[in-house]
């Protein structure tokens, strides 16, 4: 996340407290510094020192280029790698300090997963809900070439997304719709193949944020209260929590970013059992991990335990011109404190990220504001005195970026319900469209900072994932030019004076919005606490009247996540139901595509629908307290979403993975090819590690962090490595630090469960091909999905989901009686569980009492294989 405005920062810093519903002056300042014990058996062991980088034969050759700029580079060049230069202090949303002598700038780091924020000229694209909705692996990636182009364009080295967390484990989690769906394969293809598309152009992707964060509410620790605790057992954290991690560091991410909540009572900032041990040792990461903003919480602690980057630099009280690193971080390394050799290792991660996406070759500088829309302006708006100049060159990005967007707003468009095939709609039927969520934002486009707010058409959620838009085609807009018979009451309440003629149609438009914890959105700080999984608005309401009115009711849904439909869904008269998700700027060309059957509907749901809310486990729901810190434990374990609705034999509305279309597929003939045999429980032993740049351990002289003397002009407020006395830091002796518990120096046995980037190679051995045919059945072309889950032997004796996706792959358009063969392949970690004793992934050996099933939803499941024995029919 990042902000625009001063205000937008003391309200994150306040809002803590004003969240809650207690009078301030009763507050008890013990009270609010009391942290809640963790529970019994959750903990966080110490995991240290921090695995170097550069061990990875891919990376070889970005690392012996950084090895050869890093080991020339003075103290002060270093800790500017390290450490963003303030909040407000250039372009960026965060930017590091430079290296001019290597030609290495200020790292620029900008939000958004959805397209490049608070700027001009760019696009917005669909969301990562939106995206996951297409089961689309060609569009997925596409949409990531895209928005690394615009990156690239700007001038952004790290471009900060895609989001794989939240998971989606609390359907009223805020910022659940910046991810891909609630499961964690979903969230895995749909990372993989945007980090992939994103980083083909040059551009570092950031996978964030790392890890169980799944409600907005008190997630940030600060000096006046504790971020939540996300309470999680090994065998959970990696078989949902960390699988989308797993993969995106497989595939090749450059930048991981920390999250702001604890995890089992230590923050993700300086959790060195997560950053050390899990993330850099066991999946093998190779770049650098940042900050979430204002994350970091401690200075030694954070380097310790794993971490590289601090963004935006600030310490505990932004623009107060200090921080946790910077300067104090030269203290630190010229004390002993902090060993030279995790500093060389942080700088090296982070230069060799930086050649190994190419950016030493002619990648441009920003050529925008992230601080203001004009074209000259302050330079360092967070200065006391800031130089003036040109700010903005107002570059269009956007080329014909608007096609992918469109086609992954129009692919991810899911048909609930056609009774009659009231879908798709001619051009001359009566139509009378309701709702404000048809429309335009009367007061503009981009009229509220952040899309903090829900008026008119809702094209994404609020908060740091959006970006501004360049236009907006609405609904209203587009039915109105393909329509010659629509009639629009761009209102909430239903008009009096309406009147229905049996063969109207009246089209419905409802919405639910989230975002991010720093705006709240009538009432809604982030998660949906007001609204509930209801639509906004009164949009039940609306489609109730408009359900008694008219004989044939179409609605249409732009949504964060799933919504109560049972107030209506079974009303004789509402005969379609069309989840829109979130489309970004191109919500109207893509809705009309579907609704008049130039194209057929092919998204399907990333979540489950519930009858509801109740039906869910209790504990994922949202938790809130006035004082000491919440312990969210997660107590469901496996079970969230169709995981939960499966065990507990509950019958949802619409399961995980249903979409309709206007045409009809079969899916049949199976077959299954042994590819590697499971011819073991475990995989083979991994890999050992190549070795990894070893560095002068001389401390470096004082003066090379001394403040410069000639050609130098100091911005006040601005964060540098410099220090006013450098060998006085240097006299104080590091052996009297108090280091955490099972502090060490000496690097640890590879984990066996490691070996590569995401973890040993031998987890991606293809163990099972398998072969359907897909056939389009019906009179109309379209496009399929053909959705593959695991069911696990209970040989494995533990308590495992009955089905889990674990692939998917879209068809062609098929026209109607073509078919295609679509094949999908298993990995042997598709087919393992997380073995806690052993520390390894564990299958059934020869895949024993392995199903495979194949359909077109988790409750829809056409064809089945059993390993070892036939394939047919469910
Ligand atoms: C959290 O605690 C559980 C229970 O002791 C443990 O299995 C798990 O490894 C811990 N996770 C982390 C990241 O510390
Ligand atoms: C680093 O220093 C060595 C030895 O002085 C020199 O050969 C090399 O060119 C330098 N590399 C860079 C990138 O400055
Ligand atoms: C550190 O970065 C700042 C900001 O970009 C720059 O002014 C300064 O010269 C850099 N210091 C060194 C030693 O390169
Ligand atoms: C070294 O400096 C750091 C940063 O100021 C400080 O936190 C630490 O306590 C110092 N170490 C010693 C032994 O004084
Ligand atoms: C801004 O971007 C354009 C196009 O990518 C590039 O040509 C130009 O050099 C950039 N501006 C700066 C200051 O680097
Ligand atoms: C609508 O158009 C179709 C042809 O596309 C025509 O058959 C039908 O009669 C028209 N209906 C009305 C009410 O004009
Ligand atoms: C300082 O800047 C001036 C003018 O840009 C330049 O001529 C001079 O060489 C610089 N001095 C140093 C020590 O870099
Ligand atoms: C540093 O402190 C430790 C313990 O306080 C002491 O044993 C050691 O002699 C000191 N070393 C120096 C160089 O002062
Ligand atoms: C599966 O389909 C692929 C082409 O899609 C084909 O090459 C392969 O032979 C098929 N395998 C089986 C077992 O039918
Ligand atoms: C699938 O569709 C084909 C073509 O319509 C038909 O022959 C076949 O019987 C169908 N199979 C199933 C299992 O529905």
């Amino acid at each position: 996340m990042a902000f625009i405005t001063c205000l937008t920062v003391v309200s994150l810093l306040v809002s803590p407290i004003t969240s809650s519903p207690v009078d301030p002056s009763h507050v008890d300042p013990a009270d609010i510094l009391k942290r809640d014990p963790v529970p019994a058996g959750y903990q966080s062991p110490p995991y240290y020192p921090t695995p170097k980088g550069g061990w990875v034969s891919d990376w070889a050759e970005a690392y012996a280029k950084a090895y050869d700029v890093v080991s020339n580079m003075t103290l002060a060049e270093k800790i500017n790698m390290t450490t963003g230069t303030g909040i407000f202090m250039g372009p960026c949303v965060g930017q590091t300090g430079s290296a001019e002598r290597f030609g290495i700038p200020n790292i620029c780091l900008m939000d958004s997963p959805l397209g490049i924020r608070n700027t001009d000229h760019n696009t917005a694209f669909p969301p990562g809900i939106t995206v996951g909705a297409t089961f689309d692996k060609d569009l997925m990636y596409a949409r990531g070439v895209a928005l690394g182009e615009e990156a690239r364009g700007k001038g952004v080295n790290v471009l900060m997304g895609p989001v794989v967390a939240p998971l989606g484990r609390k359907p009223r989690g805020g910022r659940n719709w910046e991810g891909f769906g609630a499961d964690p394969s979903l969230q895995a293809i749909g990372a993989a193949q945007t980090i992939k598309g994103m980083q083909s152009t040059g551009v570092i992707a950031t996978l964030k944020h790392f890890i169980g964060y799944e409600q907005e509410e008190d997630r940030m620790s600060s000096i006046i209260t504790q971020g939540y605790s996300s309470n999680i057992d090994d065998r959970t954290l990696h078989e949902l929590y960390l699988w989308p991690f797993a993969e995106g560091v497989k595939a090749g991410v450059g930048s991981v970013m920390i999250a702001y909540n604890d995890v089992n009572g230590s923050a993700c900032s300086q959790n060195s059992k997560l950053i050390n041990g899990v993330l850099k040792d066991e999946l093998g990461f190779q770049g650098f991990v940042v900050t979430d903003w204002l994350a970091q919480i401690g200075g030694v602690s954070s380097a310790l335990a794993g971490l590289d980057m601090s963004m935006p630099g600030d310490g505990a009280v932004p623009l107060f011109g200090d921080s946790y690193w910077g300067s104090d971080l030269s203290k630190s390394v010229l004390n002993g404190t902090v060993p030279l050799d995790r500093l060389n290792d942080m700088v090296t991660r982070i230069v060799a990220t930086w050649f190994k996406f190419g950016q030493d070759k002619d990648f441009p500088l920003p050529n925008f504001s992230s601080n203001t829309l004009d074209r000259t302006g302050e330079i360092y708006p967070g200065a006391l005195f800031s130089p003036i100049g040109i700010v903005n060159q107002y570059v269009n990005v956007q080329a014909n970026h608007n096609i992918v967007a469109r086609a992954v707003a129009r692919d991810a468009i899911t048909l609930l319900k056609n009774d009659h095939n009231i879908l798709p709609l001619k051009r001359n039927d009566s139509l009378k469209v309701f709702g404000t969520d048809a429309g335009g934002n009367p007061d503009g486009i981009n009229s509220c900072s952040d899309h903090g707010c829900d008026k008119g058409v809702l094209v994404e959620g609020w908060g740091s994932g959006t970006s501004r838009l360049p236009y907006l085609i609405t609904p209203q807009d587009a039915i109105a030019n393909r329509s010659s018979n629509a009639k629009f009451y761009i209102t909430d309440t239903f008009p009096s004076d309406v009147t229905a003629n049996s063969n109207d149609v009246a089209v419905v438009f409802i919405n639910s919005d989230s975002g991010e914890n720093y705006i709240t959105v009538e009432g809604n700080p982030g998660d949906r606490t007001v609204s509930g999984l209801y639509a906004w608005h009164n949009g039940d309401e609306l489609v109730q009247a408009a359900a008694e009115k008219f004989s044939k009711v179409v609605v249409v849904v732009h949504t964060v996540g799933p919504i109560i439909l049972e107030k209506w869904i079974d009303l004789p008269s509402v005969k379609s139901v069309v989840f829109a998700h979130l489309p970004g700027q191109e919500a109207g060309n893509s809705l009309v595509d579907v609704l008049f059957g130039d194209y057929s509907p092919s998204g399907h749901l990333p979540y489950t629908i519930p009858r509801n809310e109740s039906d869910y486990p209790k504990s994922v729901g949202l938790i809130n307290q006035p004082f000491g810190q919440i312990q969210d434990t997660f107590t469901e374990g496996l079970y969230i979403d169709y995981r939960h609705f499966q065990s507990a034999n509950i019958t949802p509305r619409y399961p995980f993975g249903h979409g309709l279309s206007y045409t009809t597929f079969n899916i049949t003939e199976p077959t299954l090819s042994v590819i590697t045999p499971l011819d073991s429980e475990y995989p083979a032993a991994r890999p050992a590690k190549n070795a990894t740049p070893t560095y002068s351990d001389v401390i470096p002289p004082p003066s090379e962090v001394a403040w410069p003397k000639t050609n130098f002009t100091r911005i006040w407020r601005y964060l540098y490595p410099y220090l006013d006395n450098p060998s006085a830091a240097a006299k104080t002796n590091s052996t009297s630090y108090p280091y955490p518990s099972g502090y060490s120096t000496i690097p640890k046995p590879a984990p066996r469960a490691g070996g590569a980037e995401g973890g040993n190679p031998a987890l991606w051995d293809i163990a099972y091909s398998v072969n359907v045919t897909v056939r389009n059945t019906g009179s109309r072309p379209g496009k399929a999905v053909a959705q593959l889950y695991v069911e696990l032997p209970s040989s494995l004796a533990l308590d495992t989901p009955r089905l889990q996706l674990r692939q998917f792959e879209k068809t062609r358009t098929l026209a109607p009686g073509q078919s295609e063969v679509v094949t999908m392949e298993l990995t042997r970690k598709d087919l393992s569980v997380w073995d806690v004793v052993v520390q390894d992934w564990k299958a059934p050996v020869g895949g024993e009492g392995v199903k495979i099933w194949v359909g077109q939803s988790v409750g829809d499941l056409s064809v089945v294989c059993e390993v070892g024995g036939e394939c047919g029919s469910a």
